[in-house]
């Protein structure tokens, strides 16, 4: 399928989850307040990959990423790391929680794929 559609009350306020499109991993966060406002603060001229946050989100309670680590493809651990976002165990990337590169070897970002809001509680992604 080409396409996925993800209801997002299943999905609690901090909470990761993993589903399967395309055959890679998809990561649809619910971000925590805290969340939005550390990552929408950080500056991104420190960033290896600089894009602000709101660049990455459409609405921001909710991050929707590849779970593919860009150093070369492992698949990252949600809520883990020194950024609280994500980890790869492979070679020590950390990713905040945007899904941004902040330590370690990997070069870019977490992909965003395209998605839209079809209405307050349905995801679709591709
Ligand atoms: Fe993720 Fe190397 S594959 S750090």
């Amino acid at each position: 399928l080409s396409k996925i559609e993800i209801k997002l009350s299943d999905i609690p306020e901090g909470k990761n989850m993993t589903f399967k499109w395309r055959g890679k991993p998809l990561f649809v966060r619910h971000r925590t307040e805290k969340e939005i406002s550390t990552e929408e603060a950080v500056n991104i001229g420190e960033l290896r990959d600089p894009q602000h946050d709101k660049e990455r989100v459409i609405n921001p309670k909710w991050v929707v990423v590849i779970g593919v680590c860009t150093h070369l493809g492992c698949v990252p651990i949600a809520n883990a790391g020194d950024f609280g976002g994500y980890y790869c165990p492979c070679h020590g990337s950390h990713y905040d929680a945007s899904g941004r590169i902040r330590r370690g070897p990997a070069p870019l970002n977490l992909e965003v794929p395209y998605y839209e809001f079809l209405d307050d509680n349905t995801l679709v992604v591709g």
